[in-house]
């Protein structure tokens, strides 16, 4: 883990209310592995105090890119860093995804759910590198909840699209479009990151379909680094059924450990 007071930003775009932001952050860059989160400080002043947990969307030898929706003042103050500007970055934090070498030549089925898309991306690049067939569904409510699709197919990731208006791709819940492709093929594992109704969903699928799955979570949290308890879920573990902090132990946890609300 790294404190990054001198990150700055390089390029930022957007499509409506999504941002992506390439940010120079070479030691977070080098360290992250794909569904780890930074702490983003967005304010130079007190308000807002907290940072805010953004996963890291894609990392190299020069830094890390984020892929953020506005969701309030924290991510309304992000949006409008201009590039040069300074940011002040803890990360990479957190426990992601699990990628082995021993998984060449395995399938994986990754699913990502309006702004859930941010860590597919450097998962599914990181499966690629790692021998690894995929497929990758990015869902959202309408076309501008997609805005991804050109940066996946640029970097020749297929993607599986669907919207829930059928503005484009397959037109439904991406829920149900992966129900249509376990019915076709059965990958060795799933990964996911979206909203919390698209992952319990996903996660009965997997469960049905025998696919051990793994799922990032999300929660407010108040300092990303395991001291304040604000992030907890309720997690299976040796002791029980437990209230666990996420920033600590997850994001990513296991389908079968995670009891959804
Ligand atoms: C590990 C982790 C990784 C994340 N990665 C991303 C990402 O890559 N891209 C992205 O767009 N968002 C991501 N989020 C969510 C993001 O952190 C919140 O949207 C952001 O903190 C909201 O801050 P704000 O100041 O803009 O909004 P606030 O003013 O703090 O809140 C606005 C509204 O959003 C709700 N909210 C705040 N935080 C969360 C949250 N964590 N989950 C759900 N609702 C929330 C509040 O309850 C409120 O209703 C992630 C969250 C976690 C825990
Ligand atoms: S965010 Fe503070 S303990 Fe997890």
């Amino acid at each position: 883990m790294t404190i990054d007071r001198n990150a700055r930003l390089r390029e930022i775009r957007n499509w409506d209310d999504y941002f992506h932001l390439a940010i120079d952050a070479p030691e977070i860059g080098r360290e992250a592995r794909p569904g780890q989160f930074v702490m983003v400080k967005v304010a130079d002043g007190p308000s807002p105090l907290l940072r805010r947990p953004l996963s890291i969307h894609d990392a190299g030898a020069s830094g890390i890119e984020l892929f953020f929706k506005v969701a309030g003042l924290g991510t309304e103050i992000l949006s409008r860093k201009k590039p040069g500007d300074p940011l002040d970055l803890i990360g990479p934090l957190g426990k992601g995804f699990t990628v082995t070498n021993g998984m060449k030549g395995k399938r994986a089925f990754c699913v990502g759910g309006g702004r859930g898309i941010a860590p597919i991306y450097f998962l599914a690049r990181e499966l690629g590198a790692r021998g690894l067939q995929t497929n990758i569904f990015y869902g959202g409510r309408r076309l501008v909840d997609i805005p991804l699709r050109d940066k996946f197919e640029k970097a020749g990731i297929e993607l599986l699209c669907s919207t829930d208006n059928g503005s484009f791709g397959f037109g439904g819940l991406v829920t149900e479009l992966v129900g249509l492709e376990l019915a076709k093929t059965k990958p060795d594992v799933l990964y996911a990151c979206g909203p919390e109704a698209m992952m319990k969903v996903l996660a009965s699928l997997a469960a049905k379909h025998r696919v051990p799955a793994e799922f990032s979570l999300e929660s407010v949290m108040g300092c990303g680094i395991g001291a304040c308890w604000g992030c907890v879920h309720r997690i299976k573990n040796e002791s029980g059924d437990g209230w666990t902090k996420i920033c600590e132990e997850g994001p990513v946890f296991p389908g079968e450990r995670i009891l959804w609300p």
